[in-house]
């Protein structure tokens, strides 16, 4: 069991207090918390070792060099890739999707086919309808059902050979629906087609495996996982890295300039223009050991009874419907109290220092589909307690009564 008390002592900003009351932190889905060892690897990165990096023979970029590659290195053991240079670093989740479609756009012709599902965030939605309208192709959606599973009978009927590419996120941020992937990679090779999937929602919850998926892309940010905002990864196996052409252009990324022609660096680096987040990088490696050290069977323990007690808990609330109920799911709780809207109860219950997101979580399609404006999302982490369920399940109840 985790000593949960001994974690929370781990993060400053959760003994706050917020609004006199003390925080209760339930919008993880949105970013994470850091815990101290994270905060002071940023200090001593700009304390001691800042330079920029791959350029100076002096010491200080040499150190910094070696902590970003090191970094790089102890991301590809986590995520099991095959070469660190596989591991791309980035801004975020929504730099490594446009790295991707930016790619594809010298791929694409009329008449091919992008697959997406209904269950995607805005940022795995609007790259691939731009790309589409540069290239031609056509944008095909994978439906989901009343529970926010994605209907694997139609998306088996989607596929052809006219698919080139199939984008699905690992989990969905506005449901918590956890995506059969495995599944979804296997059918997208059978017909020929690259597959990424957006990892921001899952990388919290668990350790991907990218060789056992045999995905083509994967993605995901660093401030999700205790690690600082500005920076992410972008996973894609060797050959798929090879075949794209290099997203921005820059120092850094190239082999050799001249006026007449530019060749590129080899990869990592081809895609990796300018100077990076390179404190940034390196403390993302502190955050992914922070959570290592946690250990994800551990994470995910804590992390099921959270959403098994607050599911339990606030459904004796009268009126009260949640949206995302499938089998497979994570500990995100999206819901709404009957003729209220969800911004206003977000409002309250802020007032008593609870945190949660409200609104259209960056999944427009997905309200559409319920026919609803947004939802309340309550997003567990690890560290959270069933006494913050509680009194977030009081502090709803008050706000209900105001408002009916
Ligand atoms: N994508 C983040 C969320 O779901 C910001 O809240």
């Amino acid at each position: 069991m985790l000593d949960i008390q001994k974690i929370r002592s781990d993060f400053p900003i959760l003994s706050q207090k917020v609004n006199g009351k003390p925080l209760v932190y339930f919008d993880n889905g949105a970013t994470s918390q850091k815990p101290q060892v994270v905060i002071d690897a940023i200090t001593k990165y700009y304390s001691e070792i800042n330079a920029n990096i791959h350029r100076g023979v002096h010491t200080l970029s040499q150190l910094a060099t070696d902590a970003y590659e090191a970094s790089r290195k102890k991301i590809q053991t986590h995520i099991n890739a095959k070469f660190a240079h596989e591991v791309l670093f980035t801004s975020g989740t929504t730099h490594g999707i446009n790295l991707v479609t930016n790619g594809f756009a010298s791929i694409l012709k009329p008449g091919d086919e992008v697959l997406v599902s209904a269950l995607e965030h805005h940022s795995n939605i609007v790259p691939w309808q731009m790309l589409c309208e540069k290239t031609g192709a056509t944008l095909k959606v994978v439906p989901m059902d009343e529970n926010g599973e994605l209907i694997m009978s139609k998306y088996d009927k989607l596929l052809s050979e006219k698919t080139k590419v199939v984008t699905v996120n690992h989990i969905s941020n506005a449901l918590g629906t956890i995506n059969p992937i495995k599944y979804m990679i296997e059918k997208a090779h059978e017909v020929g087609a690259a597959i990424l999937i957006d990892g921001a929602q899952a990388a919290p919850h668990l350790k991907p495996d990218v060789q056992e998926l045999d995905c083509d892309f994967y993605t995901f940010s660093g401030h999700k996982i205790c690690g600082p905002t500005g920076t992410g990864i972008l996973y894609g196996k060797e050959e798929w890295l090879n075949k794209l052409p290099p997203y921005q252009g820059g120092g850094e990324m190239i082999k050799e300039v001249t006026f007449e022609k530019t060749t590129y660096a080899d990869l990592p680096h081809k895609f990796e223009a300018g100077t990076p987040n390179i404190a940034g990088g390196i403390v993302l490696g502190t955050a992914i050991d922070y959570l290592n050290e946690i250990g994800f069977e551990n994470i995910q323990k804590q992390e099921k009874e959270l959403l098994e007690y607050g599911t339990k808990r606030l459904l004796e609330i009268e009126g009260l419907k949640i949206y995302g109920t499938s089998k497979e799911k994570t500990s995100v709780i999206s819901f709404n109290i009957d003729g209220i809207h969800p911004y206003d109860i977000g409002t309250i219950i802020d007032k008593q220092g609870i945190a949660v997101r409200t609104g259209h979580h960056c999944a427009q399609p997905i309200m559409n589909f319920f026919c609803i404006p947004g939802t309340i999302r309550a997003s567990f982490s690890f560290y959270n307690t069933k006494e913050e369920i509680d009194l977030m399940v009081e502090a709803v109840k008050k706000a209900q009564r105001m408002l009916s």
